[in-house]
């Protein structure tokens, strides 16, 4: 197949990576990429948000398959342009990417479907949205209604906090458009799982679980990022649990998406809070022992959960997006093998604050990549120089991925990888997957 892979970071390199391992070999292009994913698909100068070039080039080269990496160019309207032209796209509709654009829209789905999720209200008067925090005990979450580069949240502790985040957003205007409507919502206790589900808007598959960490220091100290490491499968989502969110969650969103006249097709990324020490025994999903309860949803793979769950997906990756894209989901199967993955993600000092860029980057080993059988090292943020250096080129720069038998091997197996890395101002946390570890 020829596929064009849209985006440039990390998760983009894991998606072309993952396509290369295909027992058909493929011919593949990344728009823009970066200097890791120069070894498995051809760089096109064109940027992921550019959507009049991407078309172009698609209406020129007549790809079997576009997948769309990041959600920007999802919400503007990618796939319903390459669609427009016969282009099958894995990635939905702008009127389905709503469903991670507008957290408000996101609330509506899931009241509308009966899916479980926090205690929420919208607001664009800061007096009216101060007045109804007393409604809401403390911590309180306060988040911009649209895409703020995942800095919208403000988990606040006490009621000043939760004021000032509400005088930022609407008095400030501090994420312009997309803080001009905030959304309070309750604090959800528990701990936080990803669950990729593809879909092709009728069925669903959904991928092996996962879990991120936002934080950008061990321990889950310091600011919210991107995400600092992933792990699959995350042990929180137990036994019957991935069924269950299945039932109650992923397939009540696409059919009321499909109720609404939306088709949505690729990936509904689901970040869920799984409390088992709180059972709900009247809540939706109490036959786990446990609630599960929505706090976002996303239109697109999860960076850097895409780095750990996708090397562990055997069999034809690209029939199975390509099935996602045009509605025969239900004809694929998703084959996980039982290894562990671990990513850890290599960042530039100061992330996700101010940082430098142009670092020039030295590698241990002999290749770029550093693929061995237990690990691979994806490139999230790097440039190849005129000089022929790789260099940084973001934040976070590199998801050095691990695969082993136990989860243990698995993050041993990243570590090792990152100590193959070195650039001037790096960090990584040191406790990826700390959780899984603690738990009983
Ligand atoms: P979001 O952009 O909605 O994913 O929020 C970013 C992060 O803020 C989440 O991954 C959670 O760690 C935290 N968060 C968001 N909403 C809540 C909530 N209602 N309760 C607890 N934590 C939350
Ligand atoms: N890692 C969180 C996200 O992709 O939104």
């Amino acid at each position: 197949m020829k596929i064009l892979v849209v985006g440039g970071g990390g998760r983009e390199h894991a998606i072309a990576w993952r396509l290369a391992q295909d027992e058909a070999k493929h011919e593949l292009f990344i728009a823009p990429g970066n200097a890791g994913t120069e070894s498995v698909a051809t760089s096109l100068p064109i940027g992921s948000e550019d959507i009049p070039a991407l078309v172009k080039w698609a209406r020129e080269n007549s790809p079997d398959l576009v997948v769309a990496g990041p959600e920007a160019p999802l919400v503007k309207g990618l796939a319903d342009a390459l669609l427009s032209i016969g282009i099958p796209v894995f990635g939905p509709v702008a009127a389905g990417a709503r469903i991670e654009g507008s957290k408000r829209f996101a609330k509506e789905i899931m009241e509308a479907a009966g899916v479980p999720t926090g205690k929420a209200a919208t607001f664009t008067d800061a007096a009216k949205a101060k007045a109804a925090l007393k409604e809401y005990g403390l911590p309180v979450v306060i988040k911009a209604d649209g895409l703020a580069a995942g800095k919208g949240v403000v988990v606040a502790e006490s009621l000043a906090d939760a004021e000032a985040a509400i005088d930022d957003m609407l008095v400030a205007g501090r994420f312009g458009a997309a803080g001009a409507e905030v959304l309070i919502e309750e604090f959800l206790h528990g701990e936080e799982c990803s669950i990729l589900a593809m879909t092709d808007g009728e069925n669903a598959v959904l991928l092996p679980s996962s879990q991120d960490h936002k934080r950008a220091f061990d321990g889950d100290k310091g600011p919210n990022t991107g995400g600092m490491g992933a792990y699959s499968p995350a042990p929180v989502v137990t036994g019957d649990k991935l069924a269950l969110i299945k039932e109650k969650i992923v397939m009540p969103v696409i059919r009321e998406l499909k109720r609404r006249g939306i088709t949505y097709r690729g990936i509904l990324y689901a970040g869920l809070m799984v409390n088992d020490a709180n059972s709900n025994p009247s809540g939706p999903l109490a036959k786990s022992g446990s609630t599960v309860n929505v706090v976002e949803f996303n239109a697109r793979f999860g960076d850097p959960e895409t780095e750990a769950v996708l090397p562990r997906l055997g069999g034809d990756f690209a029939t199975v997006l390509l099935h996602a894209a045009t509605g025969c989901l239900k004809d694929s199967d998703i084959i996980v093998k039982p290894d562990c993955a671990a990513t850890v993600i290599v960042a530039s000092g100061g992330y996700p604050g101010h940082y430098e860029k142009g670092r020039p980057v030295s590698f241990a080993g002999s290749a770029d990549t550093g693929e061995t059988a237990k690990s691979i090292v994806f490139h999230c943020g790097t440039r190849r120089r005129e000089d022929g250096a790789i260099v940084t080129s973001g934040g976070r720069v590199f998801s050095a991925t691990g695969i082993g038998p136990t989860l243990r091997e698995a993050v041993d197996n990243a570590y090792k990888a990152v100590a193959g890395i070195s650039f001037d101002g790096m960090f990584f946390r040191k406790d990826i997957a700390h959780r899984a570890f603690g738990r009983k």
